[in-house]
């Protein structure tokens, strides 16, 4: 390796600083919806000594005691009413991990209650009901993020140092996407697949992350058309489902999408992501610049996570070089446990959120873009509404 190519890449040496936590003051922490990834968020809330997990809902009668017990949580109010947990337990903050349909609504009234809210992905099933959120969280002044949790992995964060270090020169063409073969996330029931529940498909599930690692990394700039494209050809099909054929019945959602999205500043994003499809992965994700491209390895099964060793495709010396970018090992808790706690970080100390609803806002309206886009078969001119 040259000294040149060296000196490039010391610049993206790993720097992972620890924390402490502040234990001065508590914060009281309620859970909406005591599902399937609510165990995630309660094991990340039990590991840190200024939160108190005071209560629960769940609409099934039941679940959120089950939920408790489970997790060793003991004294937490349970309802199935989420309106009334927000009315009596005088919560700081609540984490929403009910359905994609659901989450507009328990946001909205928790904002409202005065509690700041980490709602889970994606941010909702519309553009309207994503404007709403925001609207209502700058009405409250409280905190409104969402569940991006791929944000807090130091690779993820990579790319955007890359980016922003100028190393890429001006960026213009962004591929970006992914894929699983056979990943239709079924196994804790239909509630990802059921139009009633879910609203959105493997967009809403994985082409949130996809398209928040690149977007995040180009400071978020605004859509301006969108051509999208959505199918079901696997979810639809009883063949697919091993045990469970009639969920087939069931499927009300996308397992695919497409689409090639204008981005103000001229830079053009070319999407896809599949929960199925007949090929191993469809495709890495790549940044074009005029000084150099980033090639960021697809992973088997899509989740949002960079699938090996980055590369910088540029000129040293005039010379074409690429320059390896090394995963980095998270020796921290956790990009799971990370977003947690930089949210309630920023409850505790008023700063901006870790995620912000104004950036997830964008992302939602190229979701609901594609979604509009392929329902009418052309082009779409996309305008997102001010939040005043
Ligand atoms: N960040 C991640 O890695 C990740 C992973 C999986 C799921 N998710 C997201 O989390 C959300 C939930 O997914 P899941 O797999 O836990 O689903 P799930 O069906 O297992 O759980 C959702 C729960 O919410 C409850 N619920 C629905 N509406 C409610 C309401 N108004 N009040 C109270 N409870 C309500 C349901 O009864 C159910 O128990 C989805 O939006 C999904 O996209 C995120």
């Amino acid at each position: 390796m040259s000294d040149k190519t060296s000196a490039i890449l010391d610049q993206f040496k790993e720097n992972q600083e620890k924390t402490t936590i502040d234990t001065s003051k508590t914060l009281r922490v309620g859970i909406i919806g005591t599902g399937w990834i609510a165990d995630a968020h309660i094991q990340g809330y039990k590991k840190m000594p200024d939160v108190q997990i005071v209560a629960g809902s769940d609409i099934i009668d039941g679940k959120a005691e089950a939920f408790f017990k489970k997790w060793e949580i003991e004294g937490a109010e349970c309802y199935t009413d989420h309106k009334e947990m927000l009315k009596n337990a005088q919560l700081d903050a609540v984490s929403i991990c009910t359905y994609n349909r659901t989450h507009a609504v328990c946001a909205i009234d928790a904002l409202e209650s005065g509690v700041s809210v980490l709602v889970e992905k994606p941010m909702s099933v519309t553009l309207d009901e994503a404007v709403a959120m925001c609207k209502a969280e700058k009405k409250s002044g409280k905190l409104l993020s969402v569940g991006f949790q791929p944000r807090f992995d130091p690779n993820m964060q990579m790319i955007k140092k890359i980016v922003e270090s100028g190393e890429l020169g001006e960026i213009y063409y962004i591929q970006t996407g992914g894929g699983r073969r056979r990943g239709i996330p079924t196994p804790f029931g239909t509630t990802f697949i059921e139009e009633k529940t879910a609203g959105i498909g493997a967009l809403g599930d994985i082409g949130c992350y996809s398209l928040d690692m690149v977007l995040n990394a180009i400071g978020y700039p605004k859509p301006l058309t969108v051509t999208g494209y959505t199918s079901n050809f696997f979810g639809t099909d009883p063949g697919y489902y091993k045990t469970h054929p009639e969920y087939a019945e069931l499927f009300g959602v996308d397992d695919f999408a497409a689409a090639f999205i204008r981005l103000e500043g001229g830079i053009i994003v070319d999407f896809r992501i599949a929960w199925a499809m007949h090929l191993d992965t469809s495709g890495d994700t790549i940044i074009m610049g005029k000084k150099g491209s980033l090639r960021i390895p697809s992973t088997e099964c899509w989740n949002g996570t960079v699938g090996g060793e980055m590369k910088i495709y540029h000129n040293v010396a005039g010379e074409p070089v690429e320059t390896i970018i090394p995963i980095i090992v998270d020796k921290s808790e956790g990009m799971f446990y990370n977003k947690i706690r930089s949210f309630l970080d920023c409850v505790k100390n008023g700063s901006a959120s870790p995620v912000p609803s104004s950036q997830i806002l964008i992302n939602q309206a190229i979701v609901d873009g594609i979604v509009q886009s392929g329902k009418l078969g052309r082009e779409i001119e996309v305008s997102i509404p001010n939040i005043d």
